[in-house]
């Protein structure tokens, strides 16, 4: 029998992360942050001098490198074996990622890693297209959303917790931006399953959003 799969798809800032940890460790099952994969690789890139439109090389370097995930309560990643979780959440990084995610060699070359993950008890997915391309077979699905403004706001106040320097403007541009061009790319665009439930969370609490993702597996 397959690995059960939940997956939790939708755009950047509408709560995937926190809702699909929580999740996560309410069922026992692996957590996936298919963001970090990308994410990582944008690291990994800005070592090199590689173009960013030079798929070719992106593939190479994303072949060549090996990755380390820690899921605790605090997701832990380490490159090459090198830690690099502070620069995870970057939103320098959060662009790179998004720019090579539109590059369809780049995504296949993912895919392997990201599917990886299925492994007993079950797994919580959480990305653009966990339900539509990475695992189409899931049997539970949730594509998760807010508004943009709500999105930046969650953003902005994360930033200033973290002590990072942050302006709400500029975040609200840079998240439509990004939005923008994860749906509009041809190839894996952030889409809803045809098969998910859709939630809006921009006036929900997270505990509301998790009561509703388990009932659905329940
Ligand atoms: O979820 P995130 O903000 O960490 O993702 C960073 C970028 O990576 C996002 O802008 C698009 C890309 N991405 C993707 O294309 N597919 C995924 N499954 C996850 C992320």
């Amino acid at each position: 029998m397959q690995v059960p799969v939940l997956t939790i798809d939708g755009p950047s800032g509408a709560g995937k992360g926190t809702v699909s940890r929580l999740v996560a460790k309410k069922l026992g099952w692996n957590y996936l942050d298919s963001g970090s994969i990308y994410r990582s690789l944008a690291i990994a890139l800005q070592e090199t001098s590689v173009d960013l439109e030079n798929s070719s090389e992106i593939v190479k370097v994303a072949q060549a490198m090996t990755l380390e995930f820690d899921c605790g309560d605090e997701l832990i990643v380490k490159l090459n074996g090198e830690d690099i979780t502070g620069q995870l959440g970057l939103e320098s990084t959060g662009n790179i990622a998004s720019r090579i995610a539109a590059l369809p060699e780049v995504r296949q070359v993912l895919l392997k890693k990201q599917q990886d993950f299925r492994r007993p008890p079950g797994l919580v997915a959480d990305g653009r297209d966990m339900g539509t391309v990475v695992f189409p077979d899931a049997e539970n699905k949730v594509f998760l959303t807010a508004s943009a403004l709500k999105r930046a706001e969650r953003r902005y106040k994360q930033l200033i917790e973290k002590e990072i320097d942050a302006n709400l403007a500029r975040i609200i541009n840079e998240i439509e931006v990004r939005d923008r061009r994860d749906m509009e790319r041809e190839a894996s665009p952030l889409t809803m399953a045809s098969d998910a439930l859709y939630i809006d969370s921009s006036d929900m609490a997270i505990t509301a959003v998790v009561e509703e993702v388990l009932n659905l597996i329940r």
